[in-house]
């Protein structure tokens, strides 16, 4: 535990208004940057934010001797030639749940993987068996120990291709079932697989790299194996969720802002609530602008995997309805725990009720500047969003989560006209930095 504890100070009020350039999408160059130990050699990807979370996955190819350098502000070069050892940093695990995304890739290209149990998070027990069951299906052996499970196949024979049909669409044990199946021997087809954009670019990079995959960002994906795949580049698509959140922070502060590098194709779902609460969209192929009214209107959301409404765009969702005229409905039906942030917002004056997986967000009354405290990624950044409409100053805790999901996001939100100060106070000065 560090001796000081980073902070973020908002002053609120301000209506956001300008450009910015949306970073590529975390949860693409994730699976992708994984799949880059499908092979030895060396593949490069651009378009990779500066995150935590990436920096945390390249700890953890490093962890397993692949070299991993920037050759630029935002590619990389992955080297997996001397790749030869086949259990991540359980530190590392612990720290992120996608480094479990490494799990196909050693499995088909070394016969041998060996996981720690991923420890939950805010979002609840966020479990792998289905990881493990689609490798299980390709003909792995599950070893289950005390501290980490061994994942391997007899005698390093290769696995063998299946029909798996996932019973949740999760998109990591789509990713890890389609990178396996790539080396494996026979035809896999993946049924009830989920169908985000992100599923779309990494069957693109695997493709590039020799793959035969068909069906990818459909709910049937069908992967014949090959003997082997080659390195290859890729370009990360643009992060959705990134994208969601900055047109929310326009929309709570009756802003006017565009966003480029971006791909409203993959938004749907966000733009239709966004034109509901009353902003104005206009959208090119690259670009998407918002206008936002003064009045917001109260809308209602039922998470759902995609193309449905995306559990990461929820909170910062529920952050802007607090300023609605009128009452908006929230049913999360991903994550057991992703209405925590609700807890933050009433401190900040809210009016949210929380039954079950349902919140009700009574809006209309300012929020106050307070200091709260953020358990999650996307937690920490509806906590952002209502601190850029709430009266004075609002101080964020818990920025590790901020900064594992949002690339410059302190930079970004001043060159839209925010004041946004970063601090770090010695923790026992806790009580006095609380005076907010
Ligand atoms: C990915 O997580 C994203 N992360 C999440 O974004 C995103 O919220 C989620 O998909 C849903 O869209 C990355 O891509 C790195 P799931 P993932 O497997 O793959 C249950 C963010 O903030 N489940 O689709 O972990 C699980 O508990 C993050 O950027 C099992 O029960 O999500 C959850 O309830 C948060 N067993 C549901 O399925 C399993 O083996 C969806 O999980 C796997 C999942």
């Amino acid at each position: 535990m560090s001796d000081t504890l980073d902070y973020l100070d908002i002053e609120g009020g301000r209506n956001l208004s300008g450009t910015i350039r949306v970073s590529g999408a975390k949860n693409s160059c994730l699976p992708i940057m994984a799949a880059s130990l499908l092979t030895a050699g060396t593949s490069y990807i651009e378009n990779v934010p500066r995150l935590r979370d990436v920096f945390t996955l390249i700890k953890v190819l490093e962890s397993l001797n692949a070299r991993v350098d920037w050759t630029g502000s935002d590619s990389l070069k992955i080297d997996t030639i001397d790749v030869n050892r086949y259990e991540p940093d359980i530190s590392l695990v612990r720290q992120m749940r996608a480094s479990v995304l490494v799990l196909g890739p050693l499995v088909a290209r070394f016969g041998y993987a060996v996981m720690p149990s991923p420890g939950g998070c805010s979002l609840g027990t966020r479990p792998v068996d289905m990881h493990f069951d689609g490798m299980q299906s390709l003909g792995a052996i599950i070893e289950p120990n005390h501290e980490a499970t061994v994942i391997r196949t007899d005698n390093a024979s290769k696995l063998h291709g299946e029909t798996i049909r996932l019973g949740f669409p999760s998109v990591g044990a789509t990713e890890n079932i389609m990178m396996a199946a790539s080396l494996a021997v026979g035809t896999t087809t993946i049924e009830n697989a989920a169908k985000e954009p992100e599923i779309l670019d990494l069957a693109e990079f695997l493709l590039s790299m020799g793959a035969i995959i068909t069906g990818a960002g459909e709910d049937k994906i069908t992967i014949t194996g090959v003997s082997e795949l080659h390195p290859s580049k890729h370009k990360v698509i643009p992060d959705r969720v990134e994208a969601a959140t900055y047109m929310i922070a326009c929309g709570i502060t009756a802003g006017n802002i565009k966003l480029t590098n971006v791909r409203p194709d993959h938004m749907t779902a966000t733009l239709e609530i966004l034109s509901a609460s009353g902003c104005r969209i206009t959208t090119e192929p690259e670009t998407i602008s918002v206008d936002a009214p003064d009045v917001i209107r109260p809308v209602d959301i039922r998470t759902l995997p995609y193309p449905g409404f995306s559990t990461d765009v929820q909170p910062p969702f529920m952050a802007m309805m607090t300023k609605a005229s009128g009452e908006s409905i929230f049913v999360e039906k991903i994550f057991e725990r992703r209405l925590l942030v609700a807890n933050e917002l009433v401190r900040m004056g809210a009016e949210v009720r929380v039954v079950e997986n349902c919140a009700l967000v009574n809006g209309g009354r300012r929020l106050r500047g307070c200091e709260v405290n953020a358990p999650d990624i996307r937690a920490a950044a509806a906590l952002v969003i209502g601190g850029l409409w709430a009266d004075g100053r609002t101080r964020i805790r818990g920025l590790n989560h901020l900064y594992r999901g949002y690339e410059d996001i302190v930079s970004k939100l001043r060159s839209l006209g925010a004041m946004v100060e970063e601090g770090a106070a010695p923790v026992n000065s806790i009580s006095e930095a609380s005076g907010a």
